[in-house]
């Protein structure tokens, strides 16, 4: 059974007292929401890493929104998939759209700091996604399909089978503009085609596909019937708490 996962993607918001607040409120609603159910619920903060993982238990998870791809050393302002575990952290984003759009992360970078996260024994949520050109042009399967040969499939069955994915259309993100079902669900598909066909069909089942771009509590319930979409990476929606446990609660 894959696994089913909501995250929330902070980005660069919430001062520290507003993240503890907002945490406090999501564990609080969360807590009733979870009884039995094995959905994964995820915050993705900056700076408030070590103090929501504490504060978050065993109700809500906490992952960091990038890490370097080194162990340690003369990276000022960096942070290592190292110091993420040691904080008590167990996921990391990888290779999010904007830090490929502004910081020039390119597909074998983000190799790099995938293989960084395993080693560390934490979940990489590895995102790819197309840019609207991309989309209108047709040229989007190709692009994806590229993202997923340089930036993944060079693991091993073993840890590719720890990695989830996150399908981002950049063009959905921040826009309000969702990919309907349909496309979301067109693309999950093929990505599980694309795993299937590098792996094999027990692992591309096995596999979590989240799909992120302006989810909400109004579409959540649709995108998440789909067969191939296993959940969501959710930006500003996951930072009002209602709204996030709306979304949550779309598993119910
Ligand atoms: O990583 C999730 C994020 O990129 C989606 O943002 O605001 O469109 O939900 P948003």
């Amino acid at each position: 059974m894959r696994k089913k996962i909501v995250a929330g993607n902070w980005k660069m918001n919430l001062d520290y007292a507003e993240g503890i607040s907002l945490f406090s409120e999501i564990v609080n609603m969360v807590k009733d929401e979870k009884k039995g159910n094995q959905l994964a619920v995820i915050c993705a903060p900056y700076i408030h890493l070590n103090s929501l993982a504490k504060l978050g238990g065993d109700v809500v998870g906490i992952g960091a929104e990038n890490c370097h791809e080194k162990e340690s050393g003369a990276y000022t302002g960096e942070i290592s998939a190292k110091m993420i575990k040691s904080v008590g952290c167990g996921y990391v984003i990888v290779g999010h759209s904007e830090r490929r759009q502004y910081f020039g992360e390119t597909d074998q970078l983000l190799a790099q700091k995938t293989v960084a996260v395993l080693q560390n024994d934490l979940t990489p949520i590895f995102c790819i996604g197309e840019t609207l050109d991309e989309r209108n042009d047709g040229s989007y399967f190709e692009v994806l399909k590229s993202q997923l040969e340089n930036g993944i499939f060079g693991l091993s069955t073993q840890d590719f089978s720890k990695v989830v994915i996150a399908y981002e259309p950049v063009w959905a993100i921040g826009t309000g503009l969702t990919a309907s079902s349909e496309q979301a669900q067109e693309v999950h598909a093929f990505i599980r085609k694309e795993i299937s066909a590098k792996y094999d069909a027990a692992i591309a089942d096995n596999t979590t596909i989240l799909y992120g771009g302006s989810c909400n509590p109004k579409n959540a319930a649709e995108l998440f019937a789909q067969n191939d979409i296993d959940g969501g990476l959710i930006g500003g929606a996951s930072l009002k708490s209602r709204d996030f446990v709306d979304i949550v609660k779309t598993f119910n």
